[in-house]
This record gives C-alpha cells, structure tokens and sequence, in this order.
C-alpha cells in the first residue's frame, strides 16, 4: 500500500505545475476561492466530460440540459431552501472568529478558548438583486445546487424529448454556498461546480433503483482510476438525512484528512415536484399511458463535486518512486482524464531532429492534446511529463531521420516501444483505449 500523500504536497504541485492556483493572487488572494490554470482545466474538463459520456451520451434513458444560475427566487421558497438550508452558526466572543456549533467538540473557540455566543441559523445562499434596484422585492439568489432546474424544467423535458419513464435529466454547472467553514484547499468552497442527475422513477420502483445508481457512480470512480480501497459507500443515519431525503448514501474517498464525502446519492421521494406542483400551481403529474395511471415520479440523485473529484483524482494518481538511486514524483492519471496526452520530445534541439518532431507535433495535435517541448535534457522533460500525468512520450532521435520510427515510452511502466511514424497515431490511440503496452497487435503483424 503506497504511502499517503499529503494535502501539502498536492497544493504545492498543482500551483508549481499550473493545475490551481490561489484566486486573485496578486491582491494577496480571495479566501477559499481558486483558480484552474491550464492543466487544471484540462483534467476538469476531461472528468466532466467523462461523467457526460457515462451519464448522458452513453444512456437511452437520460438528457441534459443547462440551465441559468439565477432562477425564481419563488423556485428556493418551494425547495426549502429559503427555510432550511441554514447551518448553526456561532462567534468567539473574543477574537470574533465564527465557527460552525456542529463541527466543534468543546464549548470554546477552538482558536483561541473564548466563549462564544449562542449558535444561531446561518442560511448558506448568496443573495443578490436583480435590475438597477436594490430593494426587498428584488432579491434573488445564486443556485446553491444545480438539481432545481431539473425539477422545475420536468414538465417541459417531458413533453419535448418524447420520451417514457424512468428518466434521467442531467446537469454540469457552478453552485455556490456561502460556507462558514470552508478549507481543505478545493474541497469545501464558496463557489464550486457539481454533476448532478435527477432521475425520474415510478413511485415503487425507487428503492431497486436507488441500490442501481449507487452501484454505477461507486464504479464510475473505479473505472476513470481511483483504487477501490481508497473509496467507500457510508448510509446516512436518520438524523443526517436532509429534508427531503428518504434514504442517502454518499460515496466517500480516503482524502488526506480522512474519508470525506465525494458524492451523495439520495432517494428524494416525490417532495420536489410536490413542492413545485404546489407553489406554481402547475400540475407536474406524469401519466402513465403505458398502465394508464397518473402519478408524482420519485427522484433519485447521484450528485457529484467537480472539484471534489478532480482533487480525489490528482490525490489518487499521485507517486513518488525511487528510479536508479532518484525519486521520480508522478501523477498515473487515468490517460482519458490527464491534461495532455502525448508529448512530443526531439532527443536534442539540433536542427535536423526539428522538422520531423514538428511534422509529427502537427499532425497529432488535431486529435490528441500534444505537447511539445525541446528544452532542456530528455531526463528533465521525461520527469516534466511524468508529474503532470502525461501517459505517452514520444522521442524522436537521429535515427529516426534514418528509419522513419520513433520511440513511444509509458508513463507508468516506463517501457519502451519502437513504431513506424506512419503507425504512431493508431498505436497511441490504442494505448489510451487501454491496450497493454507491451503488445501492439500492429507492431507484431508487421513484424511477422
Ligand atoms: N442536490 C443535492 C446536493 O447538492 P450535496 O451533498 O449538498 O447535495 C453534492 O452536494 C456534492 O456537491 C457534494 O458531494 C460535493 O461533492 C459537492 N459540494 C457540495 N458543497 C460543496 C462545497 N462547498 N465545495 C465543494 N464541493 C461541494
């Protein structure tokens, strides 16, 4: 079992590598606000779209959609937001610090022993107006969670996509929380994006697919890299559940302050399109034609953190190795998660190597994110790619001018494969599906 990695060394990569940095840095930085430089909105964008290929565009019974973030403040009134959504604040009566009553074991200021004041409910939704007056009436709210959309589009997705029940409405999009506690670097923040789905059930048949959806999103961390041991599914207790909740697992991941929560999936009942059926004075039945009945859908909703997986992601993939007497620090990202996917390294910046490494740089660069790079010694840039995650190295040396091959090396196993230039796109596309490194069904039949 690899030694854990700490928190520490994770902040100081990605800011060393340009995967996060602090927001607003130059003004001495914005408290729990970060920023993705560019690797870090690569691989965000690379979980993103792995969670839209395995939710939405691989799936018959789900469609997304992308809603605005300000919505009727009407919409948080049904929700429960407006009344619940609140957390038990309290303040030092000394330093003023403000804590969260639940999250401190003693009575006192965990800073610096104070009393402190009787906790009192803290809502967590950022207000705002709308138009050029400030006034009550014009109050609105950033969405603290995207899943509202969901529910107040049901009616409209229902009656345009032509399609029967179950089914599933997804969604990417920021959400913000104004948290009293946030930290952990780009686990808990003010401003945050989350994956989330709503799938539409008949009432009964809830709970067998409840025990699906957590089984799919468990294996969906499985599949794009995480190690099994290093995850978890824990049961809310009752006191635990929100709301609206009938039943909640979230999936937690060993992060380096401990198992923490990385996704919750709820069983949410029929009390969100209850709530907007009453407070719109919409009918948001679905009739059954199939058993000609009309019904309120349960929803289930595996709601997932983007930046919470990426940080599971980066935390997972992260090695330290000792290579002939030196370490090598390296991220063994999952290749359809990692920044770039190939780097394209001439053995030296002599001037014969240049054209044919750009040739290949060229051609490659419209399907696969490539990066070249001819500086410094082969050493130092084999160690560059290795610590942002890049799977595959190509080399291109004096004899490739000769044979027209060039050398492919894996991040992981660090072996080496010799291919024709005419082949590499296909053998480097292979690679990434998967395939071995050591086997190249296209390497073996040409040499045969
Ligand atoms: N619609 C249900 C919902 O929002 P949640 O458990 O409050 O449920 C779902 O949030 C996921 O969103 C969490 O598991 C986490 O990954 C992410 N999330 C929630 N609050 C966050 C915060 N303050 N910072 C970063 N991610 C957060």
């Amino acid at each position: 079992m690899p030694e854990r990695v700490s928190m520490d060394k994770i902040v100081s990569l990605c800011k060393r590598r340009g995967f996060v940095f602090q927001s607003s840095e130059i003004y001495g930085g914005l408290a729990s606000c970060w920023d993705y430089g560019p690797l870090g909105a690569e691989l965000k964008r690379n979980v993103k779209d792995a969670w839209w290929k395995a939710t939405v565009q691989e799936r018959d019974d789900v469609v997304g959609i992308d809603a605005s973030i300000m919505m009727h403040p009407q919409v948080w009134k049904a929700s429960g937001h407006i009344d619940s959504f609140s957390d038990p604040l309290v303040e030092c009566k000394s330093c003023h610090l403000r804590w969260r009553a639940d999250e401190i074991a003693e009575g006192a200021c965990p800073k610096c022993g104070g009393e402190l004041t009787e906790p009192r409910m803290f809502n967590l939704m950022f207000k705002t107006h709308m138009g050029p007056v400030e006034e009550e009436a014009s109050t609105i709210y950033l969405r603290p969670e995207t899943a509202q959309a969901m529910f107040v589009n049901f009616e409209n997705v229902i009656n345009t996509s032509r399609k029967k029940l179950p089914l599933g409405i997804a969604q990417i999009g920021k959400s913000f929380r104004n948290e009293i506690t946030p930290g952990n670097f780009t686990f808990k923040t003010r401003e945050f994006e989350q994956m989330e789905l709503e799938y539409f059930v008949k009432p009964g048949t809830d709970e067998e697919l409840f025990d699906y959806w957590l089984k799919e999103r468990f294996e969906w961390y499985v599949k794009n890299g995480i190690r099994r041991e290093n995850l978890r599914l824990r049961q809310h207790k009752k006191e635990e559940l929100a709301h609206y909740a009938k039943d909640c697992y979230d999936v937690e991941y060993l992060f380096p302050m401990g198992w923490s929560e990385l996704e919750g999936i709820a069983n949410r009942g029929n009390y969100d399109l209850t709530q907007h059926s009453k407070y719109s004075g919409k009918d948001l039945s679905y009739y059954d034609a199939e058993n000609n009945e009309r019904y309120i859908p349960y929803v289930i909703e595996p709601s997932a953190g983007v930046d919470r997986s990426v940080l599971a992601f980066l935390i997972d993939a992260y090695r330290e190795e000792t290579v002939e007497g030196e370490t090598r620090m390296l991220l063994s990202l999952h290749p359809s998660l990692a920044p770039i996917k190939v780097a394209i390294l001439p053995l030296s910046r002599n001037e014969k190597l240049a054209p044919l490494a750009r040739e290949i740089y060229t051609n490659l660069r419209s399907s696969l994110m490539t990066q070249y790079d001819d500086s410094q010694s082969i050493g130092r840039r084999y160690r560059r790619q290795d610590e942002i995650g890049t799977p595959f190295c190509v080399t291109i040396d004096f004899e490739s001018l000769e044979d027209n091959q060039v050398t492919i090396r894996d991040r992981d196993s660090l072996a080496q494969l010799r291919v024709p230039v005419e082949e590499l796109e296909q053998t480097l596309q292979a690679k990434l599906r998967g395939e071995p490194f050591d086997v190249s069904p296209l390497w073996a039949t040409r040499q045969t």
